[in-house]
């Protein structure tokens, strides 16, 4: 089996559900914390998978991880658990500190634990995949090229801060003691079972509920948009084939401003539900207040995956955006299970 923690997450629920779509695959035990972010809802379809084995724990915790490590001769560990959301860091660092670094620390040392007793063949095959993003490199000016892995880490967020804390405990875990590890580094995600704190599910349940669809700044602020599912086919092919102790970036090529984003997905559902007053949905769009430090522009270069594991990714921005404004409509009921009374405290307190 392998352990993927965080896998009642956004990426981590759709990597769980894309592997064990292979009938032949191995088994995962999913090692949640189920914070506001975590969802079983995602995992529902698995409910009857043996394959399937769900435990609620942190990823801080040296005992369990280890106990899981041992119990279920682990093979491979993809450690997607981390808090995750950037306004969430700037109200409150304290819990991305703990889980993002002191969280991270502990599982490297429950797996190291663990895989200092494999037999030498077992050692060899051993995998720990840490997922990070983009964010650690900073900021980039509208002509820089775009990140690669060479690019010095300048994270600006506390969010950014703590990754990048992890991605280099994870470096130097490998440079010391030899642990197998690769990490990934990847662009803005979107695709189901986005938590809607993040702007494009946020924008589309906004839309629908003729709330403001709340754009930061000047809205041209540039991320660098990947489907889901491609980071996930991404992560099985560094699992299978990445060098140990690389990095590999990961990203779809697809650098868009922010107010561009929102333009697409209101006229999408400009056509697939329009408004009964005849107005389009972008008549919500509202500035609000940007971000603290907000980074003006992040873009990927995954040339390198590309050139040494042949990973391109399947989605263009206008297929993906198209397939996830479809599952918004399509999914409601998870969509009122997320959406929390803990959730409209979020809005409130980060909206006003
Ligand atoms: P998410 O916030 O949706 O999910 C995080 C999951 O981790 C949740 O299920 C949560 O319950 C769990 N978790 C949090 N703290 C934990 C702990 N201490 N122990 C165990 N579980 C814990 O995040 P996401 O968007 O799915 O991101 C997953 C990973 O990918 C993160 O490491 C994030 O930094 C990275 N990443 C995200 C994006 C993106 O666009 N969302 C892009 C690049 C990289
Ligand atoms: O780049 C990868 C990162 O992408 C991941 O590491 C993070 O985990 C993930 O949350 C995401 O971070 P961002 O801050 O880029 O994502 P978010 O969806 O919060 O914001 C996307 C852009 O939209 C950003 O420039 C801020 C802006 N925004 C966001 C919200 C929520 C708005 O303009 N209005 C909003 O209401």
């Amino acid at each position: 089996m392998i352990l993927v923690t965080g896998g009642a997450g956004f990426i981590g629920g759709n990597f769980v559900l894309d592997w064990l779509a292979n009938p032949v695959a191995k088994g995962i035990v999913n090692l949640d914390k189920l914070t506001y972010a975590g969802n079983l809802a995602t995992l529902k379809s698995l409910k009857n998978d043996a394959r399937h084995i769900f435990v609620q724990g942190d990823i801080g915790d040296y005992d369990l991880v280890l106990s899981l490590l041992k119990k279920h001769q682990i093979l491979a560990v993809v450690n997607f658990a981390a808090e995750s959301h950037v306004d969430r860091s700037i109200h409150g660092p304290g819990e991305f500190i703990q889980t993002n670094v002191v969280g991270t620390f502990n599982l490297l040392e429950a797996v190291r634990a663990y895989w200092s007793d494999l037999s030498d063949s077992a050692k060899k095959e051993f995998r720990f995949l840490h997922v990070s993003t983009d964010e650690v490199y900073g900021s980039l000016s509208p002509t820089d090229p775009a990140f690669s892995e060479t690019n010095p880490y300048e994270p600006n967020s506390p969010y950014s801060a703590s990754k990048a804390a992890s991605d280099h405990l994870v470096r130097a875990w490998h440079h010391t003691y030899g642990l197998p590890v690769i990490t990934t580094n990847c662009s803005n995600n979107y695709g189901p079972y986005h938590f809607p704190e993040k702007l494009i599910p946020l924008v589309i349940l906004n839309a629908l509920a003729g709330k403001p669809l709340p754009i930061y700044g000047d809205g041209q602020q540039i991320r660098d948009w990947l489907y889901v599912k491609d980071h996930c086919s991404a992560i099985r092919r560094v699992l299978e084939a990445g060098k140990l102790g690389e990095t590999y970036n990961v990203g779809g090529w697809n650098e868009k401003p922010n107010l561009d984003v929102v333009h697409a997905i209101c006229s999408i559902l400009d056509s697939l539900r329009p408004k009964t007053d005849g107005a389009s949905y972008a008549s919500q769009i509202t500035y609000v207040k940007d971000r603290p430090g907000h980074d003006r522009r992040y873009a990927i270069d995954a040339s390198k995956l590309q050139r040494e594991l042949g990973w391109k990714p399947a989605e263009t921005f206008e297929t993906g955006i198209q397939k996830t404004v479809q599952w918004y409509l399509d999914n409601q009921e998870w969509i009122d299970g997320v959406i929390s009374g803990s959730y409209r405290d979020w809005v409130k307190k980060q909206y006003n």
